[in-house]
């Protein structure tokens, strides 16, 4: 039986935060079965529809490539590429753009969101970057495709772009399922427990990222913030102590009521003790193996060129597929 395919793709915008390793990079290390393979990409296009230094943008472009390897991702079982560096992605991305309806990209709520935060510089890229979102998944015909629950809308769209091509010329993609991870996974400010951690806030307090010194991690877990009630529980009212009890569960295996029975009777001090003890004890290889990897050059150039080979063999195939079906190529056979 053919293998199912998987495909993901992780901006390079720096060092990833707990909420990025529990949202998405455990999970594509976890996806790496025999039955399956997996097709993982920095898509370092994508980044360029807002302002970026060349420099930082390929310094940042190998640290991402880094943490996935230090988080586990495999070379010998996954391709792990650079999209930039297999250049059919831009490719079927223009044919793709020709199959999109403009009143579809302009309902994309992160378009929205994004030209909102950057109204100087609204680029047809941010508008269209969907499509090449689709590209990054059809040219793969990518079975499942692990997302966190704000790029659903994406992969929607990548769906609706597969059918509709498929419509006129035949089965040439597969329509890609998204791969969600459960509720639980999601990991919130530690400064403001209502909002998602993430590294773009301007507090550093408020995030973790898997690098992170031992120290620090307990620094800031020392002052997350909390509320006044005073009792370890999990409930909405008390945001704070909810999220610090789940990032506890997610690290340690236990269930929350496991959680819950663990802390019984004991103070918020305690728990953010316990928390950041767990969260550093869970990232310590990956904050040894990051360093030893992005220093190791050679490695890393040749685990790219190995991963650039393996995708560029499928991609090659599919635009030849698609140029051919819709006359772009094929002209002499
Ligand atoms: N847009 C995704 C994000 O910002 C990253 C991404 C690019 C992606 N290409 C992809 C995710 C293909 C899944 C599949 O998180």
């Amino acid at each position: 039986m053919e293998k199912k395919r998987i495909l993901s793709g992780i901006q390079p915008s720096g060092i990833s935060t707990l909420g990025n390793y529990v949202g998405a990079l455990r999970n594509w290390v976890k996806l790496q079965v025999d039955d399956r393979s997996c097709f993982y990409c920095v898509a370092n296009m994508h980044a360029i529809t807002v302002r970026q230094n060349p420099d930082e943008l390929r310094s940042r472009t190998l640290d991402t490539a880094a943490i996935l390897l230090a988080c586990g991702v495999d070379p010998n079982r996954s391709a792990l590429f650079v999209q930039s560096e297999v250049h059919e992605h831009a490719e079927l991305s223009w044919v793709l753009n020709c199959y999109t309806y403009l009143g579809e990209l302009n309902r994309m709520t992160q378009f929205k969101d994004k030209s909102s935060k950057h109204s100087d510089n609204i680029n047809a890229g941010l508008l269209t970057y969907p499509v090449l979102m689709a590209a990054d998944i059809l040219l793969y015909r990518a079975h499942y495709v692990p997302v966190g629950e704000d790029q659903k809308q994406h992969l929607e769209i990548a769906r609706d772009i597969a059918e509709r091509f498929n419509k006129v010329y035949g089965d040439v993609f597969v329509i890609p399922e998204p791969l969600v991870p459960k509720v639980g996974g999601r990991i919130m400010s530690l400064q403001d427990p209502t909002k998602k951690m993430s590294k773009s806030d301007p507090n550093p307090a408020s995030y973790i990222t898997v690098t992170d010194e031992p120290s620090a991690i307990m620094k800031k877990f020392k002052r997350a913030v909390t509320d006044s009630e005073g009792r370890i529980a999990y409930n909405e009212n008390q945001p704070g102590v909810a999220n610090l009890l789940s990032i506890y569960s997610t690290f340690t295996g236990m269930t929350i009521e496991e959680s819950l029975a663990h802390f019984d009777g004991m103070g918020y001090g305690t728990l953010k003790t316990a928390v950041a003890e767990a969260v550093i004890d869970g990232l310590a290889l990956v904050r040894e193996e990051f360093r030893r990897i992005r220093d190791d050059k050679a490695y890393l150039r040749e685990v790219l060129s190995r991963g650039r080979e393996q995708a560029a063999e499928v991609a090659a195939r599919t635009i030849a597929d698609v140029y051919g079906r819709i006359g772009l190529g094929a002209f002499f056979d």
